[in-house]
């Protein structure tokens, strides 16, 4: 497989690489899972980092691990790759005989190679059947939603996942076309009828498709589901002083992730009047970022995809059930 290119053609570079670096601290040495290992970028430096490093990569794209096994090949046992839902994490490392990892990287959203791959559907730059499904091998594609979901949950999740505030409209659309019997089945055919429905014949910097398009990729594959749970079990799994680090690429996703972080810190997330907490708060981590940290204007020119991401990381304090 050819290399797979970034923004701008240049050669693939992972997003906020020095900065997650910084906060798992690789060069201490030990056990590191890349919960979303896509090319390999992040589990490279890691490897690099210390010859006491090891890897366990994640995805559960299969082209992307069939890449990253080749290209990680050279670092021999240090490197693993499964295919698979990182929400498995626990399940993947007890049954890999691992515990206690030293730093878990969850760097979250589409990687270059799906992306830049016509065939997978997930971009309007190319005309290619409806699919973004990042694994392929399971699950209903983007044209399927298109075809079967009820206007009101289209229009729910152009809104939602999107912030599309047009989707009312694109959701009446898709409908209406599915009705005369000629359903969205390609990407082409779904940019054309947002840019119809919305009237955007002029727009200048991001394509008016691009939040729709969004939308879709999350309902497709499920983004928002469980990441509350992947972050409490991936605080729950780190050893004492290890490191967690999210990346992620969408608001509700940082949402998420930040109040998950702080409950997890100890602060309590119930809504202002409730008498009793029962958002389970408990101290189980040192949030390391006040704020979520975004992409210096170096690494945007580089890579202009870059523009939406945000870091956040916590020190683990006690393991769980141990009592200090
Ligand atoms: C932004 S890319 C990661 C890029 C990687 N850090 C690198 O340096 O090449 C995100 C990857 O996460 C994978 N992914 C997203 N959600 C996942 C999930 N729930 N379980 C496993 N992999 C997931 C995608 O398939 C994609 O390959």
């Amino acid at each position: 497989m050819a290399a797979p290119l970034g923004g701008k053609g240049a050669p693939h570079r992972p997003v906020l690489l020095d900065e997650s670096l910084k906060f798992l601290v690789p060069e201490r040495g030990g056990f590191f899972v890349d919960c979303t290992v896509g090319l390999g970028g992040h589990s490279e430096a890691i490897l690099n980092a210390s010859d006491k490093t090891r890897v366990l990569g994640i995805d559960r794209d299969p082209a992307a691990l069939e890449y990253t096994r080749q290209r990680l090949a050279s670092f021999g046992d240090r490197f693993k790759a499964v295919h698979a839902n990182f929400n498995e994490v626990a399940l993947l490392l007890s049954e890999a005989g691992e515990s206690g990892p030293a730093g878990i990287l969850a760097d979250l959203g589409v990687s270059s190679l799906q992306f830049d791959s016509a065939e997978r559907g997930f971009s309007f730059r190319f005309d290619a059947p409806l699919d973004m499904r990042m694994n392929p091998t399971t699950g209903e594609t983007a044209a399927d939603l298109l075809a079967t979901l009820p206007e009101v949950e289209l229009a729910r999740i152009i809104f939602e996942f999107g912030e599309e505030r047009h989707s009312r409209r694109i959701a009446r659309r898709i409908v209406e076309q599915r009705e005369q019997g000629q359903p969205i089945t390609t990407t082409k055919e779904l940019a054309d009828l947002v840019l119809r429905a919305i009237g955007g014949g002029k727009w200048k910097q991001i394509h008016p498709a691009t939040r729709t398009f969004q939308a879709l990729r999350v309902a497709v594959n499920k983004e928002l589901d469980e990441l509350a749970q992947f972050v409490e079990t991936s605080i729950d799994l780190l050893e004492r002083d290890g490191r967690f680090v999210a990346i992620s690429f969408h608001s509700l996703e940082d949402r998420i992730i930040k109040r998950e972080l702080r409950r997890l810190s100890g602060q309590c997330q119930c809504p202002p009047r409730l008498p009793l907490c029962n958002c389970g708060a408990r101290k189980a981590v040192e949030i390391l970022t006040r704020r979520p940290i975004t992409p210096g204007q170096a690494e945007l020119d580089e890579n202009p995809r870059a523009r939406s991401a945000k870091l956040r990381a916590a020190l683990k304090l006690t393991p769980k059930g141990v009592v200090n």
